[in-house]
């Protein structure tokens, strides 16, 4: 059976890759600089030590953002901050924060508060990959919706006040193709993504007289460590699998989604609010009879491409 790459992480028992370097994000002087100006905005990246969220930090660094890296991972957040401080003195910070914390959360806003005074973009990727379908116990799906859903939701309460010291507040929420279709086996996580989804349109549509803009962003597999766990670290069997999920024969790459982000929180986006934005490769458009005319349905022979 064929999961989604954003899936509970396999057992310990199976070999672990490397995880995607951070230079598949896009580099300084690569596409999301010169393509979005971040020079002096100041943003806030929950789970931005590593993966896809450190992928994202560091592009917004690279277009001249001052970036906050807010997680448990406390190891990798200061490696992450540390790195990037050295491209650019004082323009990064981790703060240890577990988003499915009060008080945690509200002792990195205040860091915020102190070096800053505002927030400009606040990107809630946080995740934990918690699912044991419907059998998951209820310890599962509390701790799983306390950092995936209220996580977020409570990430932006509490950084309301500095984002709306912003002249162009902006919020991205990470949500999944995951959340958008049925999945055999899985019930947790992808109900955690779907109502991301309408978060994201609850808060822009309160959030609007406030000039806050609040949008979702629904990746499909994306080249992140946990689908590199998955695939043995070999891009090439991620891209044959994904290939037949995402049109556009491969699957994402972090620069992909990180671009997105840049995008949403730009003001190329500016009358923009309450969107989900697919950053899928078309896997959203594909649709259940996988892209074929029923013509090829009712052929006896399989089709060339159903290895
Ligand atoms: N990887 C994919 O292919 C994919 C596809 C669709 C959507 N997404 C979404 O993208 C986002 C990032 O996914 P990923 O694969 O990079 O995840 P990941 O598990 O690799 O990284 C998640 C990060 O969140 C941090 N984190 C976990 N619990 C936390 C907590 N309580 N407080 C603060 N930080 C915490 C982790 O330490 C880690 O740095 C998620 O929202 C995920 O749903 C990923």
């Amino acid at each position: 059976m064929t999961r989604d790459p954003d899936d509970e992480a396999p057992a310990p028992s199976q070999p672990s890759p490397p995880p995607p370097s951070p230079g598949t994000a896009p580099a300084p002087g690569a596409a999301g600089r010169a393509r979005f100006d971040y020079a002096g905005a100041v943003t806030l990246v929950t789970g931005g030590a590593t993966s896809l969220g450190a992928a994202i930090a560091q592009a917004l660094h690279a277009a001249g953002a001052a970036v906050w890296i807010a997680d448990v991972d406390e190891a990798a957040g200061d490696a992450l901050a540390d790195t990037l401080n050295a491209r650019r003195a004082s323009s990064a910070w981790f703060h240890a924060t577990d988003v499915a914390d009060d008080a945690s959360i509200a002792g990195c806003m205040r860091r915020i508060a102190a070096t800053h005074g505002r927030l400009d973009l606040l990107v809630n990727n946080a995740v934990v990959y918690l699912d044991s379908g419907i059998a998951s116990p209820r310890e599962t799906w509390m701790r799983a919706l306390g950092v995936n859903l209220v996580g977020g939701a409570r990430v932006l309460a509490s950084a309301l006040e500095l984002l709306e010291t912003s002249a162009t507040p902006a919020v991205v929420n990470l949500s999944s193709v995951a959340g958008k279709f049925g999945q055999r086996g899985r019930a947790v996580y992808p109900a955690c993504k779907a109502a991301i989804l309408q978060l994201t349109r609850s808060q822009a549509v309160d959030l609007a007289s406030r000039g806050i803009r609040v949008n979702a962003i629904t990746p499909g597999w994306t080249w992140s460590t946990a689908l590199a766990r998955q695939a043995g670290g070999d891009r090439a069997r991620a891209d044959a699998v994904g290939a037949r999920l995402h049109p556009l024969g491969r699957v994402g790459d972090l620069a992909d989604v990180a671009r997105a982000v840049l995008f949403l929180g730009s003001d190329a986006a500016g009358f923009i609010t309450g969107i989900d934005l697919p950053v899928d490769g078309g896997f959203s458009a594909l649709g259940p009879d996988q892209g074929r005319a029923p013509a090829q349905w009712w052929s006896p022979e399989p089709q060339a491409d159903e290895t």
